[in-house]
């Protein structure tokens, strides 16, 4: 599996987000990791619907929309989504997973089920066949700039070797949370996909966004 660099877009300058989405598209990033949080679910606001009307007309890259959010079948309703988009609701946010799943696929986009650090791999038990990719935190989510959780390095390796035990290896684990350039070697050695790239390496200061990207797409790769 070719690792896929999805960049957090409120890592960004969001004075400045125009110019970022041609450094985005040079950079060749798979997705733009577009954080939604209601001041409930997590304690943080973030970005929200409009960002996502506008990112859809300016822009080709997909979009990878994590909702951290209390009823997530209501907030579906206030933002449109493309083929090729994929959302991730997390399984603590909903009593009804399944519905909120086939609401996605209704709406035409991949459907992503996202897990807390403490919450066990077993809250996936009876989804796997209906599952695009599996998000796994390896911060608690809500704001960035935190410090990785160890355990979930062994949550990433436990569950793709479940993957690979039935039969699923299709289905992508993504992380999200401090993929520092040092951490997200041994998070793709665990067997990790999709990166979500913030403020701990593609947007970290100390080098241009485009270096930053290559030497992520290196170290995943080494
Ligand atoms: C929060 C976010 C963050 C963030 C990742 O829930 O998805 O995890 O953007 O960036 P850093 O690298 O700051 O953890
Ligand atoms: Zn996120």
């Amino acid at each position: 599996m070719n690792p896929m660099i999805s960049a957090s877009i409120m890592c960004a300058d969001i004075m400045n987000l125009e110019p970022h989405l041609r450094d985005l598209e040079k950079s060749c990033c798979d997705y733009i990791h577009v954080d939604i949080m209601d001041g409930t679910f997590v304690p943080n606001y973030t970005l929200g619907t409009e960002l996502i009307r506008r990112l859809h007309q300016d822009t080709r890259i997909p979009l990878d929309i994590h909702l951290m959010v209390e009823k997530p079948e209501e907030k579906l309703n206030y933002f449109e989504l493309l083929p090729q988009d994929v959302v991730s609701v997390h399984v603590e946010s909903t009593k009804n997973i399944q519905k909120i799943i086939e609401t996605i696929r209704k709406k035409g986009a991949r459907v992503c089920v996202a897990l807390n650090p403490a919450t066990p791999l077993c809250y996936l038990d009876y989804l796997y066949d209906e599952i695009d990719m599996i998000l796994i935190m390896t911060v608690n989510p809500g704001f960035s700039g935190q410090k990785l959780i160890p355990a979930t390095l062994k949550k990433i390796e436990d569950l793709r070797a479940h993957l690979d035990a039935i039969e699923k290896s299709g289905i992508l684990i993504e992380v999200d949370g401090n993929v520092s350039f040092e951490n997200a070697p041994v998070m793709a050695r665990a067997g990790a996909d999709v990166f979500v790239a913030g403020s701990s390496s593609i947007y970290w200061q100390g080098s241009s966004f485009t270096d930053n990207v290559s030497r992520l797409r290196n170290v995943v790769l080494a």
